[in-house]
């Protein structure tokens, strides 16, 4: 998984930096060059030596000295990442961090790259809840940095409570997990999610069971990949996540239609997850309706199917659909995939026990064009929606390798 990957792990000022070094050690031994950044305040529990000899790599305190071996060295290990680990990260990073001070070669590296981020806090539990680290987390969540949560325990300073750095093992499990999603960064992917609700009335419509939870998670799972996000919701209670480039609040299919058409020429992939209302009332009363009748017919017209409508127009664009169904899964999914000119389409059974609508779990297939299916067992929405940005990044990734565009390159 992490074979000829570049980690560059930066090792700030706390006890647990101690651990770091088998958190090193573990990374190499997967196959990844790992290159190493220390402030001075780390170098007091660990030596820059120790992790020289575990990465088989210069490891790097100074600002100003070590010009022999990277000509500027906090742009040149800023490039030479694909994601940067801050294990362990104290307090004291955190606020220069999330507010862009830059006074070591750590803090400017980190400063110089747009590379994924990925940290550890460690600290003392009042530290770590104090609530001006707790706000310096939230900004650098809603930048999109991935925040290893710290486990909690016996801690160095005699107390106990939350702030021990996760155990090695764990923490080169979330630096895997983060390849495994697949590196979106510098692709934008739009997704819709929640129902689509059609008015009678004023104060009446029609409805669905869908939550918009399997489209937040994929939305969250896409932005955590490094994605620029667009989610266009349908009705939804849930809150958004917080690192959406755009968030669209839409009604009607017809609402829903006109805000994916705005952005679609300029997406690298659309995740087609809403529950859009096939059929709208023709003339929804301008109104309220009253009870006057014992029978009340309304005529129903057909909505336009979005996510075909895309299957025409794409171009380059990787496109994924959802296929609800309640019988023939498969069978039906298959027909649409086709159908709609999708890449891959995500078809589930909503009258199965832990999936469909409304719950945290789901029971879903993949199927490709050309007929492979994955089957999944059941898993959270949120497990789900990371193999699905997974599988969304494989097909960018191989479109841009096979690309005419990149053949002289
Ligand atoms: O045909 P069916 O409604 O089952 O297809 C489901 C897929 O098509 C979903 O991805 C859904 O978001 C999309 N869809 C759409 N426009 C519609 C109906 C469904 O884009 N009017």
């Amino acid at each position: 998984m992490l074979d000829k990957k570049n980690i560059l792990i930066g090792v700030t000022g706390g006890i647990a930096a101690y651990k770091v070094v088998e958190v090193a050690s573990r990374l190499k031994k997967s196959g990844a060059n790992v290159r190493v950044m220390m402030t001075l305040a780390a170098t007091e529990f660990i030596s820059p030596r120790t992790f020289e000899e575990i990465t088989g790599n210069a490891a790097f305190v100074e600002m100003f000295g070590d010009a022999a071996h990277f000509h500027v060295a906090h742009v040149a290990l800023a490039d030479f990442a694909d994601m940067i680990l801050i294990a362990p990260a104290t307090a004291n990073f955190l606020a220069k961090a999330a507010h862009g001070i830059a006074d070591d070669l750590l803090t400017t590296t980190i400063l110089a790259s747009d590379k994924p981020l990925l940290i550890a806090p460690s600290m003392n539990t009042k530290m770590f809840l104090n609530p001006a680290t707790q706000e310096n987390l939230k900004i650098l969540k809603s930048r999109g940095v991935k925040v290893l949560e710290p486990a909690s325990g016996e801690l160095a300073c005699g107390t106990v409570g939350k702030g021990r750095l996760p155990e090695p093992a764990e923490i080169c499990a979330a630096v895997e997990k983060f390849f495994a999603a697949g590196n979106l960064s510098g692709k934008k992917i739009l997704v819709t999610a929640g129902g689509t609700v059609e008015a009678i009335d004023p104060v009446r419509y029609i409805g669905n069971r869908s939550s918009g939870r399997m489209g937040y998670e994929i939305a969250k799972a896409a932005a955590n990949a490094g994605a620029e996000v667009i989610l266009i919701s349908g009705k939804s209670e849930l809150e958004p996540p917080n690192d959406l480039k755009i968030f669209v609040k839409v009604e009607s299919a017809l609402e829903m239609r006109a805000a994916v058409l705005k952005e679609f020429d300029s997406v690298d992939a659309v995740i087609m997850s809403a529950a859009v209302a096939d059929y709208r009332v023709k003339n929804p009363a301008a109104q309220k309706i009253k009870k006057s009748s014992d029978t009340l017919t309304l005529e129903l017209v057909k909505n336009p199917d979005i996510l075909k409508e895309l299957g025409g127009l794409k171009k380059n664009q990787v496109l994924v659909g959802f296929a609800a169904e309640t019988q023939n899964v498969l069978d039906y999914a298959s027909k649409k995939l086709v159908e709609k000119n999708l890449d891959f389409i995500v078809a589930n059974d909503v009258t199965a026990a832990g999936a469909g609508f409304g719950t945290s779990t789901n029971i879903a297939s993949i199927i490709r064009r050309g007929g492979q299916v994955e089957n999944f067992p059941k898993m959270s929405k949120t497990e789900l929606a990371e193999k699905i940005v997974e599988r969304v990044a494989k097909l960018l990734d191989a479109d841009k390798k096979f690309s005419p565009a990149n053949v002289n390159q």
